[in-house]
């Protein structure tokens, strides 16, 4: 039996993966690559030494996921196919709403219908809002998001939520990542944004293989100790370890599960310029600018939840992130494209 893993050529899915592989698990991915290449897969198997089988599908292809489910013998699945740039979705709410909840309908109902109803789905802190406390507990409200990217989260969630109360059969975990960065150590896979990145870690690496001239910090008067956004930022891999935990929950039978994962300790921008430069002892050169529309002061959670409950705690740290995120980009300037 294997774990079917959508999106698993992306950033978190790669890495997921080869921790799966390395756990001894059977593994099969399917993508439509539309965010993503193979070559990530083809490195995962270079670092596990074990095949991945791939199928290049999309999950809003019935028909293909029906042929896959005849083909292979799955047992759970790891959801992480979608689209996840907050800006585009504001830009593009239907191919947002379609691709993320039109798609996860498709899978839910071709996995259903073949018996397998065992699901962890990729869900984020963006959920929460602008929490009215830090750090934030999985009973925390849930409200209403900023933009589409973060609606269809929501939305995910409450789909997940009712289907498992309809049937339970089956058992679903939502973990809500906090802000993944930091790549694998060995520096072969890692996160390769198309374009220029949105996100803070692949910015600030950017500026220091000297593809942008300097890093744009978005505010410095938000109530925070230095004036500037402060995140929860977590280890690719320590997340990629939660999922490998989660799938010890579903096979123990958990019905719903949610999960916070994060460091639970919160670092400003400028927190995180500072480590990196230490990391890299490279300089990064920044300018004040305006705050970026729907940006939040802070978001840190509590995860004591999932350490609770799944024996997982995050076991990297800043300096780590910094220096495995520095580690690939210095490696792999133009990311997989050479
Ligand atoms: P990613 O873009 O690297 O990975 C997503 C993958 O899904 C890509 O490989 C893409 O090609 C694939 N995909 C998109 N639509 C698809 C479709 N219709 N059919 C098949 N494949 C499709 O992003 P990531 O950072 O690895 O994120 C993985 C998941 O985690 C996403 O659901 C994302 O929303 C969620 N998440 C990410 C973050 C973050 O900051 N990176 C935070 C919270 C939650
Ligand atoms: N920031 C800058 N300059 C930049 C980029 C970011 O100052 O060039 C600041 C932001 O203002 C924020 C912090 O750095 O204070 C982190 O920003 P990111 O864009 O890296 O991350 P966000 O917390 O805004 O959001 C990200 C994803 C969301 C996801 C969330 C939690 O974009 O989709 O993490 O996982 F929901």
């Amino acid at each position: 039996m294997a774990i079917l893993v959508t999106g698993g050529s992306g950033f978190i899915g790669s890495h997921t993966v080869l921790e799966l592989q390395e756990a001894g698990y059977d593994v099969v991915v399917i993508d439509n690559l539309s965010n993503s290449t193979e070559k990530s897969l083809k490195r995962v198997e270079e670092l596990s030494g074990k095949p991945v089988k791939f199928y290049k599908i999309d999950i809003r292809d019935r028909e293909g996921l029906e042929g896959l489910f005849r083909q292979e013998q799955i047992d759970s699945c790891i959801h992480f196919a979608g689209l996840k740039a907050v800006g585009e979705s504001v830009a593009k709410p239907w191919e947002y709403y379609e691709n993320n909840i039109g798609g996860t309908l498709t899978l839910v109902d071709v996995m259903r219908q073949n018996g397998v109803k065992n699901l962890i789905f990729s869900s984020s802190s963006t959920v929460y809002g602008d929490p009215d406390r830090v750090p934030v507990t999985e009973e925390d409200p849930v409200k209403k998001c900023t933009n589409p990217y973060g609606s269809t989260k929501a939305m995910q969630e409450t789909i997940f939520t009712d289907i498992q109360k309809a049937d339970p059969e089956w058992n679903i975990v939502l973990l809500r990542y906090f802000n993944p960065i930091g790549a694998h150590p060995s520096g072969r896979i890692g996160e390769d944004p198309n374009g220029i990145p949105n996100n803070l870690m692949p910015y600030i690496t950017q500026v220091a293989v000297g593809k942008q001239p300097f890093l744009r910090v978005f505010g410095n008067d938000y109530p925070t100790p230095d004036g500037t956004g402060v995140r929860d930022y977590i280890h690719v891999v320590d997340l990629a370890k939660g999922h490998v935990k989660a799938l010890e929950r579903i096979k123990a039978g958990c019905g719903l599960a949610i999960y916070n994962l994060g460091t639970g300790k919160g670092y400003s921008v400028l927190d995180i310029v500072k480590n990196f430069e230490e990391a890299s002892g490279v300089k990064i050169p920044y300018e004040i600018c305006d705050r970026r529309p729907g940006d939040i002061a802070e978001n840190y959670c509590d995860a004591s939840k999932a350490e609770r409950e799944m024996g997982w705690k995050a076991e990297k740290g800043i300096l780590e992130m910094c220096r495995d995120s520095w580690n690939w980009q210095k490696n792999n300037p133009n990311g997989y494209a050479g």
